[in-house]
């Protein structure tokens, strides 16, 4: 059997299941007991807070051929729920705005809105991250939101609503997701290590809750990652161990490609840990710091006592070799454009592109060095 993610096995099936997000639970619930339904949500807040999620359960509740009147839970029995719960509901349209996002996929969404639902009461589209959708694609959109059919609904959901036009966001019921605080974090840990026969010193989770910053699919992920190294109890240590393991394993990696010039894979890389849910800006972070030492440790070996102290054996010879093998000037370079990189993925409409652009400019530039150009 493969193996699939805690967040994936414990996705939650029940409002109950939720974690914090009260106030927005409270009104959809509301909506669900009184049947008023809007036509139109916008799920906006950072990510992984559960926008996905509550649309979906939401969608379920809606559907949901068992559901009572006094009753706002889906059953999570009928054949509608099953559907969802498995992925596979007609009447369920997940789209992806960010990979989708020009005006032929709005007007096939267009043309698929006008068909009544398969089976259920209602047609429910999620949008996810609806800020990266097109002009022309936004204005479809709005078309669509002015008049839609009784039996649509629409879940907008975006990690960027400062980036939607106002006149998508007056015509939607806008929610604000929080970012999940210290103690609800640790709240849903203690229910999946429990869950999985983990035992989790408090120090440790107070620790992963902590690194996630708020998004509750960064804690379950990394999490996860320590699990599915083998531990089955988890100290303070041992999780600065896994952590830093894990850091200098990624970005010991990305510097390899960058040494070689290998653009493809360091393009694949990037992309890579994105899908991953990697902060970019964190990882940048922490590249810029090793490839400081590298460059300390190049201009002046004999600071390598004090580096030496901050890694294993393993890791220092990594970072000797890569002091050996680069130039003072490419160092430079690189070190120089990461230093301004915070600001460029913070204001980057596609969150990758600053690191691609190092990556290119920096492998071009050296090929046409070494051709003499
Ligand atoms: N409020 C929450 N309560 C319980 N679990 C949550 C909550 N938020 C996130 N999770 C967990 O994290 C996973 C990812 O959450 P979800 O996909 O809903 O996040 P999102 O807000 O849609 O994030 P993104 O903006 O990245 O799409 C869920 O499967 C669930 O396990
Ligand atoms: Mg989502
Ligand atoms: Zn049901």
């Amino acid at each position: 059997m493969s193996y699939v993610a805690l967040y994936r096995r414990y996705r939650p099936k029940n409002f109950s299941e939720i974690i914090g997000q009260k106030a927005i639970i409270q009104t959809l619930s509301n909506a669900l007991l009184t049947n008023r339904v809007s036509h139109a949500y916008l799920f906006c807040g950072q990510r992984g807070t559960g926008k996905t999620t509550i649309a979906r359960l939401f969608a379920k509740s809606i559907n949901c051929e068992n559901r009572q009147k006094n009753e706002f839970e889906p059953c999570n029995k009928c054949e509608s729920c099953i559907e969802i719960n498995e992925g596979r509901s007609l009447d369920l349209i997940e789209i992806d705005a960010a990979s989708n996002r020009g005006i032929d996929e709005i007007r096939n969404l267009k043309e698929g809105i006008r068909f009544a639902p398969v089976k259920s009461k209602y047609k429910v589209f999620i949008i996810d991250e609806v800020h990266m959708l097109t002009k022309e694609a936004f204005n479809a959109l709005l078309k669509t939101l002015e008049e839609p059919p009784a039996h649509a609904i629409f879940i907008l959901a975006t990690t960027e609503p400062e980036k939607l036009p106002s006149t998508i966001i007056s015509r939607t019921q806008r929610f604000d997701f929080k970012k999940l605080t210290i103690n609800e974090i640790i709240e849903r840990l203690t229910f999946l290590a429990k869950a999985e026969k983990i035992k989790i010193t408090p120090d440790a989770l107070k620790e992963i809750a902590l690194s996630a910053e708020g998004s509750l699919r960064d804690a379950e992920s990394l999490l996860d990652q320590i699990i599915s190294l083998g531990y089955k109890e988890i100290n303070l240590e041992i999780l600065e161990d896994v952590l830093g393991h894990l850091n200098f394993e990624k970005t010991s990696q990305f510097i390899n490609y960058l040494l070689n010039k290998d653009v493809k894979n360091a393009l694949i890389f990037i992309d890579q840990i994105y899908q991953d849910g990697i902060d970019l800006i964190n990882f940048s972070a922490t590249l810029l710091k090793l490839l400081r030492q590298i460059l300390l440790l190049k201009v002046n070996p004999q600071i390598a006592e004090i580096i030496k102290e901050e890694f294993t054996d393993d890791q220092f010879e990594k970072i000797k070799q890569f002091a050996q093998n680069f130039t003072i000037n490419e160092l430079e370079k690189i070190i120089d454009s990461l230093m301004r990189i915070k600001e460029r993925i913070k204001y980057s409409p596609i969150a990758t592109l600053p690191l691609e652009m190092i990556v290119i400019n920096f492998c071009q530039n050296e090929n046409k060095n070494s051709k003499g150009e």
